[in-house]
């Protein structure tokens, strides 16, 4: 069965019950969060099962799009994902725990026809802390619906310790069995929903638990044990309690909130083992093959990686809501997601600065029919995707160059991890990777002293010095600033005086220049304006700095931006050849490098439509 078959069929099965079915919310929340994404399809509905009403009414179900950070360290085990897709069913108010029980293993053994003998269950042990009972109720429902299907079913406690004792229903505490958006009952903030829930668990075979390896070789097997043979498929939570300063109490209405990973579900109806070989991975693996030469299964941890994470980075920059690569929040999620995939691909021995837009058009075609916003904004996608890949397959290998240089050392030092993020681009996390498969700890508590230490220092630079639209006062923004200045001469010599700066954002890893024109460069005029930067550069151009008096400034014929409120005095810097010849002249507040000849060779990655009659340049230096 395809997997759009099962969505289908679960979203009928619903409906058929009286649910109204909604769209996918965006993956990025709303309002102002404490959670970055959404991570569950209840996360939308909070406000209904709280008790406002919600316009279609009490019964709800939907397929929603996920996005789960904390599973990043996860993937590579064949069954974790960053992004999945949860299809949900709620009762407002409405049915609770009898019906959902009825309706989920109905779904699971006569639509889907997974046999009922391989299904296990988990129940709320309860909590005396927080005045909660074990969910007995859930017990009898569960051993009434098993014997309707001749299957004996014994509760079971702490199987955690004593094994499976040829139980079906298995009490565990709240680490396992209770939900809230939040975590645990004392991690939930006040007025936070929340209950106890009930999970169905598939056995794949005990064949596929793995208590040889030596993670599990002393330990007992039950079904929430990692070690293969059990995969959680569904969790119906039963979310009728709200946390008050009191403790919890009763919310004015009962709520199920039920969440079934899609790409799981799939993989027991296609009879895989692994999620990344049903059909909802395998034309991303299969390009990855072709990319790599190599076969998955040769080296699943890197394919699985790199599948999930450019998933997960096309569908948030895809989102109606999309966000791209940055240093922050969000952003730094897609940077990390598909700087890891680039590292992954390296392993893999794709050498190529521009692979990753070719898996994500695989992403885009499996999911356009049913987020048809992928499609609409997949030239974004691959842009963004492509750029990033780009600046850091740049630094990637000198980067782990340089990181081996610390290989003796069993502890890799903040001031060193800071020097590897901010000169080669490695985030955090990345670092902590390499150093583990080494064997190594880093000082992560150091890295982020150290780059506040840097963040404050370049603060307090840019308060005094930067404007020109530098990020920062580092080495590679002011590299990248002097070529800023040497393009814009470029350009008014290949498109004509008529072009002026409109505006300009610089990073440590690329430079972004808008200009007043009205029409699409040309390949030839790109590349002419690359070449006159590039002899410029080559020239070695000495650059000189004067302050002068505004007004003497424009005479000397200075540009100067025609929207700008300059200062009475201002500082000119001018770009001149080994005969004294000016080339460019500019006031600007800096800062820049001394000679030309620093700067490598530049490369426009892209020429686009900023807004009307204004285009957008992005470059690097090479
Ligand atoms: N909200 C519940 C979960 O994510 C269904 O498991």
């Amino acid at each position: 069965m395809k997997s759009k078959e099962i969505r289908k069929r679960f979203l009928d099965f619903y409906r058929k019950r009286g649910h109204a079915i909604i769209p996918s919310s965006s993956l990025l929340p709303e309002k102002d969060s404490t959670l970055l994404f959404v991570n569950s399809g209840m996360f939308p509905l909070v406000p209904y099962l709280l008790g406002e009403k919600h316009p279609e009414g009490k019964r709800i179900a939907n397929s929603q799009k996920c996005f789960r950070s904390d599973d990043i360290e996860d993937v590579g085990n064949m069954r974790h994902t960053t992004f999945f897709e949860m299809l949900g069913n709620w009762s407002l108010g409405d049915y609770f725990k009898e019906e959902q029980l009825e309706f989920v293993f109905h779904f699971f053994t006569k639509e889907l026809s997974i046999d009922p003998k391989r299904l296990y269950v988990s129940v709320y042990r309860g909590n005396e802390e927080i005045g909660i009972e074990r969910d007995k109720e859930a017990v009898e429902k569960w051993k009434e619906i098993f014997r309707n299907e001749n299957i004996e079913a014994k509760d079971i406690d702490f199987a955690e310790e004593k094994g499976m004792q040829g139980g079906r229903i298995f009490y565990y505490p709240d680490e396992e069995n209770w939900w809230s958006r939040a975590g645990l009952p004392k991690e939930m903030p006040l007025n936070e929903p929340g209950g106890p829930d009930s999970e169905i668990f598939y056995d794949l075979g005990e064949e596929l638990g793995h208590h040889d390896k030596e993670e599990f070789k002393d330990k007992v097997c039950h079904i929430n044990c990692d070690c293969g043979r059990f995969i959680e498929i569904g969790n119906s939570v039963f979310m009728e309690f709200i946390k008050k300063e009191s403790g919890f109490e009763k919310l004015p209405q009962k709520n199920v909130d039920f969440g079934g990973g899609l790409e799981r579900i799939t993989m027991i109806c296609q009879e895989k083992t692994s999620i990344f070989e049903t059909d909802l991975f395998l034309p991303i693996i299969k390009r990855i093959e072709r990319l790599s030469g190599l076969s998955y299964r040769d080296k699943r941890k890197s394919f699985e990686v790199i599948a999930d994470h450019l998933k997960a980075a096309t569908h948030i920059i895809g989102d109606e809501r999309g966000i791209g690569p940055s240093n922050k929040e969000q952003g730094y999620f897609v940077r990390r997601l598909i700087r890891r995939a680039v590292r992954h691909g390296n392993i893999l021995g794709i050498d190529a600065n521009s692979w990753l837009k070719d898996v994500a058009k695989e992403v885009v075609d499996i999911y356009k029919e049913t987020y048809p916003e992928i499609e609409k904004n997949s030239k974004r996608v691959y842009n963004e995707i492509e750029e990033e890949e780009k600046v850091f397959y740049k630094t990637l290998k000198k980067g782990i160059k340089e990181f081996k240089k610390f290989r003796d050392k069993s502890k890799i030092d903040g001031k060193t991890a800071a020097s590897l993020y901010q000169t080669y681009g490695f985030p955090i996390e990345l670092i902590e990777e390499l150093a583990n498969e080494n064997g190594q700890e880093v000082d992560v508590e150091g890295f982020f002293e150290e780059m506040k230490r840097h963040q404050e220092l370049s603060r307090k630079l840019s308060a005094g010095v930067f404007k020109s639209g530098l990020s920062d006062g580092g080495r590679e923004t002011t590299k990248l600033h002097t070529a800023t200045h040497l393009l814009h001469y470029a350009l008014k010599s290949v498109l004509g005086d008529n072009v002026y700066q409109k505006g300009s954002n610089i990073t440590s890893e690329r430079l972004r220049f808008d200009f007043s024109y009205d029409k699409k460069m040309t390949k030839e005029e790109i590349e002419s304006a690359e070449r006159i930067v590039n002899k410029m550069i080559e020239k070695d151009l000495l650059i000189k700095k004067e302050e002068l008096s505004l007004s003497d400034a424009k005479r000397s014929g200075a540009l100067h931006l025609p929207e700008e409120n300059y200062p009475e005095n201002v500082l000119v810097y001018s770009f001149s050849d080994s005969d004294g010849n000016i080339l460019s002249r500019e006031i600007c507040s800096g800062p820049h490098v001394e000679r030309t000849s620093e700067l490598g060779r530049l490369v426009i990655t892209k020429e686009e439509s900023s807004a009307k009659g204004v285009r957008r340049i992005r470059a690097i230096l090479k």
